[in-house]
């Protein structure tokens, strides 16, 4: 049996007009998924993840099935294999579950199968996988999650940047959507609105590229007063809701640093910074409003085999 592991992420700044070439910043943050693969003779794929411990939805299993049927396609290999699926990143909540569940697959299949690959290759075929699985996909999320760190992407082009000392409070609103049908809204009202949600999605890329170097120079003062402009923009595409503005207002009332949502929105998850001396009121004041907080920091460790 071959285990691999995967971190989930957050997005600092830019999700959405990095579908359409903005650049955007994510970050892999230290919340794993783990999918074990064994391989059996059978030539069935059976997956394994419908108790509560594995924290897996069944948005996931398209994924896991997705990537078993590219790998076969991709290396013209016929196989069956039990997958087992464990994580501790809450699934449909805008943290990149499907993205770790993903590259961890492909990871554990191709290892099982004797094919080598290195980390920069499954993310992507896992960007493969995404582009099928949701109709659009930046190489974002499966990027990130396979080599880890801090991420800039911008169209093809993806880079890592220096990892700052950054708490990270998340909000997780337990409203669970789909990815694909997100990126479907705000597609139909860019056909709508064209030259108005461009000229939105610019001024994102504007954002992440000032928010660059706000994070190189470690003005994180600067870095939470643009998050909360993007946040701004976000809204203003229709996938922030009430929930997530409760949330996201709270967090700044508490003295946040700067919050917006992370990932597609219409639920899932808020993500806020603070100093470290203020971490714990924003915790509690995102848990007054009913989120799920769970805190973490940014994980410079991406996918790799288990020992
Ligand atoms: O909600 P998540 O974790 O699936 O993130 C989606 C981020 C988008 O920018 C909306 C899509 C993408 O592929 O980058």
């Amino acid at each position: 049996m071959i285990t691999c592991s995967a971190p989930g992420k957050i997005y600092l700044f830019g999700e959405h007009a990095v579908v359409y070439g903005e650049p955007a910043i994510a970050c892999a943050i230290n919340l794993r998924v783990r999918v074990s693969v064994e391989l059996v003779s059978s030539g069935k794929i059976t997956i394994n993840a419908m108790d509560k411990r594995a924290n897996c939805s069944s948005e996931e299993f398209k994924y896991v099935c997705c990537a078993a049927k590219t790998i076969k396609q991709l290396f013209e290999k016929d196989f069956g294999a039990e997958i087992n699926i464990r994580s501790e990143v809450p699934p449909r909540q805008g943290l990149g579950s499907s993205a770790a569940v993903t590259v961890s697959t492909i990871k554990a299949l191709t290892e099982s199968l004797g094919i080598e690959l290195d980390n920069e290759a499954v993310a992507n075929i896992g960007h493969k996988v995404e582009n099928e699985v949701q109709g659009k996909a930046s190489p974002a999320d499966t990027f990130v999650s396979s080599t880890g760190g801090v991420v800039l992407v911008e169209r093809a082009k993806t880079s890592h940047l220096a990892r700052p000392d950054l708490p990270i409070i998340i909000g997780a609103t337990g409203v669970e959507r789909s990815t694909r049908d997100v990126i479907a809204f705000v597609s139909d009202l860019r056909k709508k609105y064209p030259s108005v949600v461009s000229d939105v999605m610019s001024s994102m890329g504007d954002i992440t590229r000032l928010g660059e170097q706000k994070l190189a120079a470690g003005d994180l003062v600067s870095v939470g007063e643009l998050m909360n402009i993007n946040e701004g923009l976000l809204d203003s595409l229709g996938v922030c809701d009430v929930v997530l503005s409760k949330l996201i207002y709270a967090a700044r009332t508490a003295g946040a640093l700067g919050a917006k949502i992370t990932g597609a929105g219409r639920g899932g998850s808020v993500l806020a910074i603070a100093t470290a001396g203020n971490v714990d009121q924003v915790t509690q004041a995102m848990t007054k409003q009913g989120a799920r907080v769970l805190t973490t920091t940014i994980s410079s460790l991406g996918l790799h085999i288990e020992a």
